[in-house]
């Protein structure tokens, strides 16, 4: 039995260290303080991760009920974290409790009268964190500042984001905002965020404000316009347009697609959600449906629906540098970072790049011999640009929605990139995946 707890931390606005997900963000793990002797090492000797540890290795939930209903529990996996890797794939950060909006399913509110402490995290606390862990050598793969409330309401926002810079200067910087704001006026001094995720559900209006209730479309609408046209380095935006029976009409998806497209953000989700609002319309098993006009669009769900969609099982590797013989070695980078088979296609992410730093003109996918598609390319990847930043390149990712060809037949597909480069060689990247042993079992059969 396994959990992530132990690789992504969640600091929340009180200072309070919880499990990252849902049913776990009242289970405390710890508290961080200004205190200059303030540790990550005793954070995890302590009792929360210590008393984690020691079940996980037994083979037992640690909070019964809560990891019952917790989407991170992966039961069939052996326990990895008897000692600290000293690399956390991404530090959850909460800057803020409070928001303007009254989301009809968002937990803040109950939250906010229950939780102890204060409601927007201190910049002497997130300090202390830091310059813990870069102490005692941890690498941070990403920040990440969401949580329950509104991260741009926090008056020190980019005291915050510039303290992350200072300790962990390559390490990329992520906002998750409602956008209810004057972009101008949330980064007064131009210290960005290397991307933005702006949900705005919906957009018109009326049926945006049946639930962000209090919340203004066209501000929203506003912010991501100004935040891509930003000077200097300007932030990548990606839409988060979460799909409840409120705003799920043909019109209006196709009408946010070209919003989109007008605005030259950098993604559309439209994501798939639990809460009783969904929509009755799109479900993951009729995504196919959904009116995608934009290249740049594309399905999501909430963590809840994962095993909706689970990843596949990759059998060779999945990073064109460990392919040994790979025929573009030294000439091109390609890496998936996920593979998911869902409602009859095949969903691929990751990032190539030349090794000069430039994009490819074309990445074709083959799934066997069948050429299933082109994927979108060219999209931001602030991530990669931070690990090979003398290259200049930041939207090295890309993006397929591939059909599964109806000849396949087994559980192996073999998904081959060819990676057409701009003067006109070719390289191929090829992968097995096994569809037929996708994960799921890892994702919790109680969710709804
Ligand atoms: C609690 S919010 C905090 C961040 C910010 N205030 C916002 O709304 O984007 C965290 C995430 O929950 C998402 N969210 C809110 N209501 C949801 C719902 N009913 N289903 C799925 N996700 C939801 C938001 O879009 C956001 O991505
Ligand atoms: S905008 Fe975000 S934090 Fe505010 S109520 Fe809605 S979901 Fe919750």
């Amino acid at each position: 039995m396994n959990c992530d707890i132990f690789k992504i931390l969640c600091l929340r606005a009180n200072g309070e260290f919880t499990c990252n997900y849902g049913a776990g963000q009242k289970v405390n793990l710890g508290w961080a303080t200004a205190a200059p002797d303030w540790s990550v090492r005793r954070l995890f000797a302590d009792r929360g991760y210590a008393l984690a540890r020691a079940m996980f290795r037994r083979g037992i939930a640690p909070w019964a009920t809560t990891c019952e209903q917790c989407v991170g529990l992966q039961r069939n996996e052996p326990f990895s974290h008897d000692v600290p890797t000293k690399r956390l794939e991404k530090l959850l950060v909460e800057p803020s409790l409070a928001c303007a909006l009254r989301c009809p399913s968002c937990s803040r509110v109950d939250l906010a009268t229950e939780r102890p402490g204060s409601t927007f995290l201190s910049v002497d606390i997130w300090r202390r964190v830091l310059a813990s862990l870069r102490e005692e050598g941890y690498l941070v793969d990403l920040f990440f500042f969401c949580g329950l409330g509104e991260p741009l309401a926090h008056p020190q926002l980019e005291d915050i984001i510039d303290c992350g810079r200072e300790f962990f200067p390559t390490t990329p910087v992520a906002i998750n905002t409602n956008g209810n704001y004057k972009f101008k006026d949330a980064f007064p001094r131009g210290s960005y965020p290397d991307r933005l995720i702006v949900s705005v559900d919906g957009l018109d209006q009326s049926s945006y404000e049946r639930y962000r209730i209090n919340g203004n479309v066209a501000r929203a609408l506003q912010f991501m316009h100004d935040a891509r046209h930003a000077p200097g380095r300007a932030p990548a935006v990606e839409w988060k347009y979460i799909l409840f029976r409120y705003d799920d009409s043909d019109v209006e998806l196709i009408a946010a697609q070209q919003k989109a497209a007008k605005l030259d953000i950098d993604s559309l989700q439209f994501v798939l959600t639990h809460t009783v609002e969904k929509s009755t319309r799109f479900t993951p098993e009729n995504i196919e449906e959904l009116p995608i006009v934009w290249s740049r669009a594309y399905p999501e769900t909430t963590p809840n629906l994962y095993f909706k969609r689970p990843e596949a099982r990759p059998l060779s590797v999945t990073n064109s540098e460990k392919l040994a013989g790979f025929g573009g070695a030294d000439r091109v980078r390609i890496n998936i970072d996920y593979c998911r088979s869902w409602s009859g296609r095949l969903m691929l992410r990751g990032w190539a790049m030349g090794y000069d730093g430039s994009g490819p003109r074309r990445l074709r996918i083959f799934i066997g011999e069948h050429e299933a598609g082109v994927a979108e390319v060219g999209l931001a990847r602030e991530d990669v640009w931070h690990v090979y930043p003398s290259l200049g390149n930041r939207r090295t990712g890309f993006n397929a929605v591939c059909e599964i060809p109806h000849a396949l037949t087994g559980a192996v597909a073999k998904v081959t990139l060819v990676y057409d480069a701009p003067d006109g060689a070719s390289f191929q990247f090829p992968v097995d995946y096994d569809l037929g042993h996708t994960g799921a079992e890892q994702f919790n059969h109680h969710c709804p």
